[in-house]
């Protein structure tokens, strides 16, 4: 679906009209607009009239972003699914926050029906008035692209997405926007003795993979690179420390959300053709108790020779992290994030409207990235990262174990990964809102792609 300026008055049956008393308002006719000035008196924030032919959707203009991408959903449930294309008025602002909850809304996962193309909402275009600039347009169509690309990939079920098929899918949308891209198959993973990677691995049949992405601009602002790192688990069924079905492995397919995140971003990133110099690290695998499978009590050498006890090998995203973040120390970077649906305990602390934040880096860094949570409303809450959580992670019989103790389990995990890392360092907990049971306006059900607006918006004015 694209997002089209209009040049020209486009024959659009459908409207969305949105503005205040002072929105001047060209090529409405007057019915109409008196019906909007009805409509701007009353309480509602969006109201709809319904012909044989058009729907008319009114919509008040407001300070709150949030508010408008809603009312861009509540647009979309009002229209049906034959809907082909439509028309934006009044107020330019507002008119792109509305079409961002609009298009947000109008994903679909069909794929799987057999009567898929049935099934498929018919929206093209959705036209802006020729006030807005051609690079939002552009912007806010690649992110909604990004989006769905993370949400395609989090629905996405194993029985399709092994770690291979995902490192395929990072190539061919990493290379359609000029992104270096290298793949590291088991061979090479094992010559550079990736211990935590290849010991998730140990249960599966099917090999690892360790994506590299860098993008680059020939003018960047930033000297050294920044590194994101993503977990890119593409099935988590708990290993030897198997997880019950019902509300737990069942939406394990989702716990690749942190890859699809960064993927997502670093894709945007490069399409809009942003001046700063990003690296993007993908582990992937899957987590099963196949026969060889790594067991609760076995020690592991990780890449950078740390020794982990494994005490639960359902904790295999801070293992196959650990790798990734101490790779990262060969770019020297500036700043290091990395995005995961790592713990159950984030997601029981603060549930499915936010994500946890926390790290070392600048406190500018954290509080850039609360506004971006905020511009986005992909939002984030910094938890406390003191060492006492460290001593949680020690090991009788090596440098570090893999599980923590029965309290602030997502700071403690933090905590295991931050000794990988030499370079500033955020870590982002996304186990709560990667995925949602229950449909959320514009976010939907299952993958949300939730991250991807986020660091885009933080990259965009990271200084
Ligand atoms: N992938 C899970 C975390 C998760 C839980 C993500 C719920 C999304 C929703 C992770 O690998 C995991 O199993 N973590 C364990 C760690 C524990 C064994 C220390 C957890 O949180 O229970
Ligand atoms: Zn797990
Ligand atoms: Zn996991």
């Amino acid at each position: 679906m694209y997002l089209k300026k209009i040049k020209k008055k486009v024959n659009c049956n459908d409207l969305i009209i949105v503005g205040d008393k002072s929105t001047k308002f060209k090529d409405i006719d007057a019915t109409i607009l008196k019906e909007f000035t009805h409509f701007l008196k009353g309480e509602k924030a969006t109201d709809f009239l319904k012909f044989s032919d058009r729907i008319i959707f009114f919509v008040k203009k407001s300070k709150d972003s949030e508010k408008l991408r809603v009312a861009g959903f509540e647009a979309r449930k009002v229209f049906d699914k034959e809907l082909n294309q439509l028309m934006m008025v009044g107020d330019k602002d507002s008119s792109l926050l509305i079409a961002e909850g609009f298009a947000l809304s109008n994903y679909q996962f069909v794929k799987y029906f057999k009567d898929a193309t049935k099934r498929v909402n018919k929206l093209e275009s959705i036209y802006l008035s020729d006030e807005v600039s051609d690079d939002s347009i552009k912007e806010l169509n690649v992110l909604i692209e990004s989006v769905f690309w993370a949400r395609d990939m989090v629905n996405e079920p194993v029985s399709y997405l092994t770690a291979t098929k995902f490192a395929q899918e990072i190539e061919k949308l990493g290379l359609s926007a000029s992104i270096q891209v290298q793949i590291l198959e088991k061979a090479k993973i094992e010559s550079l003795k990736m211990g935590g990677l290849l010991a998730v691995n140990k249960g599966s049949i099917d090999p690892p993979t360790f994506t590299i992405l860098e993008y680059k601009p020939k003018k960047a602002s930033n000297k050294k690179p920044i590194v994101l790192v993503g977990k890119g688990v593409v099935y988590d069924t708990g290993g030897l420390s198997l997880k019950p079905t019902p509300g737990s492995m069942d939406c394990m397919k989702s716990d690749m959300g942190g890859a699809a995140c960064v993927v997502g971003a670093i894709y945007a990133a490069a399409a809009n053709k942003l001046d700063k110099h990003i690296i993007a690290l993908i582990p992937s695998t899957d987590n099963r108790p196949g026969l060889n499978a790594y067991a609760p009590g076995d020690v592991i050498t990780m890449f950078d020779g740390t020794t982990v006890e494994v005490l639960n090998t359902d904790a295999e995203g801070r293992m196959i992290l650990a790798d990734a973040l101490s790779y990262s120390n060969k770019y020297d970077p500036e700043l290091v994030i990395d995005a995961a649906t790592l713990t159950g305990a984030a997601l029981r602390a603060i549930g499915t409207h936010a994500a946890c934040i926390m790290g070392n880096a600048d406190k500018k860094v954290f509080s850039q990235l609360t506004s971006s949570g905020d511009n986005t409303h992909e939002r984030v809450v910094q938890l406390p990262f003191w060492d006492d959580y460290l001593e949680d992670m020690k090991s009788n019989i090596a440098d570090l174990k893999n599980i923590g103790g029965a309290n602030a389990g997502m700071i403690s995990a933090g905590k295991f990964l931050e000794h990988f890392v030499k370079a500033p360092y955020v870590h982002i907990d996304i186990a709560g809102p990667a995925w949602l049971d229950t449909p959320e306006n514009y976010k939907g059900k299952s993958g949300t792609g939730y991250g991807v607006r986020l660091l885009f918006d933080f990259i965009k004015n990271y200084k």
